[in-house]
């Protein structure tokens, strides 16, 4: 089941074409987007995907439309959604038609796919070169790495070399053999009673990590950006790959050598859902 609306508040039937052919998005993988999760019609860090998106915007140099326009699209998919209680909002810009500056905007909603619900159980990753550094991607503003980009062709290849070679996902490594994050989600370790994940330079500024380590913290644990190294993640207590939908996914073997998965999973998945 897909819900689709645009941001006049209208519902679409998502089996009709809706996008301009000659779109930079269609053409050239020019736009940007987010992912939420809806959890019995509460959509989770609203404010915070659509705050990302203006800056994923902004760093493309687009124009999206102004917040209250996609809440009416939003608020539309929402309203006409049943069952189950779990949805995947997508939120989607594209810089537009070659001969119009408008970007194209609209919003599905759709079911947590059953893959993402089995990889909260345990995941398998294989470690992939990045070809740069984390450090250096600061100084390559044009590769976009910590923009929520619609161009997901790599990371989408890289699934793909993971899956060919036994592991659900990939991890993308450094050329400085620091860790960055996976394929589409963020990474973090448990050492002892804290928990660490790479510094921002050259990913995705994870939210659901910004809102595990909020109640994380509460909750007692030390929590800190450090680099991590593929060897520090072998020691560490737990490994999880973390994004807005697929929330907590424990990692149980890296490069197929096994890892065990943490005692306090369950707690921190239980900080991760609460509101
Ligand atoms: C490349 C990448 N890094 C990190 C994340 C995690 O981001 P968030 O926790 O905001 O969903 C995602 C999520 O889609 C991602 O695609």
């Amino acid at each position: 089941m897909m819900l689709l609306a645009t941001l006049d508040g209208n519902l679409h039937d998502p089996n009709s074409p809706l996008i301009r052919v000659d779109d930079l998005g269609v053409l050239r993988g020019e736009g940007v987007f987010e992912t939420l999760l809806v959890v019995s019609g509460q959509v989770r860090d609203l404010s915070e995907h659509l705050a990302r998106l203006q800056v994923s915007a902004h760093l493309s140099d687009m124009t999206t439309p102004p917040i209250a326009a996609w809440h009416r699209g939003i608020d539309a998919v929402l309203t006409a959604w049943r069952e189950p209680a779990e949805m995947v909002l997508r939120l989607t810009a594209t810089r537009g038609s070659e001969t119009g500056a408008q970007p194209t905007c609209f919003v599905t909603g759709t079911q947590v796919p059953e893959k993402i619900r089995q990889q909260r159980e345990g995941i398998s990753v294989l470690t992939l070169d990045r070809g740069h550094s984390g450090a250096a991607a600061a100084t390559l503003p044009w590769l976009l790495t910590g923009v929520k980009s619609i161009s997901y062709a790599v990371n989408m290849s890289a699934l793909r070399y993971a899956r060919a070679h036994g592991a659900d996902d990939a991890l993308f490594v450094g050329t400085d053999g620091h860790v960055l994050e996976g394929a589409t989600a963020a990474v973090v370790v448990a050492r002892g009673d804290t928990l660490i994940t790479p510094p921002e330079d050259g990913i995705l500024p994870s939210i659901t990590v910004r809102r595990l380590f909020h109640h994380a913290a509460l909750d007692g644990w030390t929590t800190e950006e450090s680099p991590l190294t593929r060897t520090d993640l072998i020691a560490a207590d737990g490994v999880w790959l973390v994004s807005s939908v697929r929330l907590l996914a424990p990692v149980t073997s890296i490069d197929s050598g096994k890892i065990r998965i943490s005692s306090d999973h369950d707690r921190l998945l239980g900080l991760l859902r609460q509101n």
